[in-house]
């Protein structure tokens, strides 16, 4: 009788995944959460061309036009010694670098943070924001 139920109940729970899985395939969801993509530290560089304009990650060349991204994960926003055009949002920041945050403001740049003085559209897809986080991590 309880082996009947257990696999009625086993069945249930695999139609239900199924579907789940059918219905994220054919409606084209994609992941939005870093922690189901899995990052790629050579295709992340070249993403992150587009950030070098600005941006250095390696720390012994310091500022750019935008503030050093070397160990960036795990430091206070907008508190980096030397570089002096933080925006007053930025400046006034509590809030520390993860890897999570920035893969939610690269998505977003305009919203998250409007006052910010980046001029970057950030980048739009999800595998590429985690290619360059993958990237970025090194730098530590
Ligand atoms: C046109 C120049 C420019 C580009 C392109 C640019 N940034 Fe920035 N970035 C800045 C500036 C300026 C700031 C300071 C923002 C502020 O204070 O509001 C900044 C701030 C940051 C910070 C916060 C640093 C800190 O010390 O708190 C991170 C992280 C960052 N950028 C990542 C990126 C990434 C990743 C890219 C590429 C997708 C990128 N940026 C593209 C200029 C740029």
């Amino acid at each position: 009788m309880t082996t009947t139920i257990n696999r009625f109940i086993c069945r249930i729970r695999i139609a239900v995944i199924l579907s789940i899985a059918y219905l994220s395939l054919f409606t084209g969801a994609k992941a939005e959460s870093l922690t189901d993509l899995t990052g790629d530290i050579d295709k992340g560089r070249l993403v992150f061309a587009q950030c070098r304009t600005c941006h250095y990650p390696e720390k012994i060349v310091g500022h750019h036009n935008g503030p050093n991204l070397h160990a960036i994960f795990g430091k206070i926003a907008g508190k980096q010694a030397d570089f002096d055009d933080y925006s007053e949002t930025f400046k006034a920041a509590q809030f520390v670098w993860t890897e999570e945050l920035l893969f939610a403001w690269l998505a977003n740049t305009e919203t998250m943070f409007p006052e910010t003085t980046m001029m970057s559209l950030g980048v739009k897809d999800p595998q590429q924001r985690a290619d360059l986080i993958a990237y970025l991590r090194r730098f530590r």
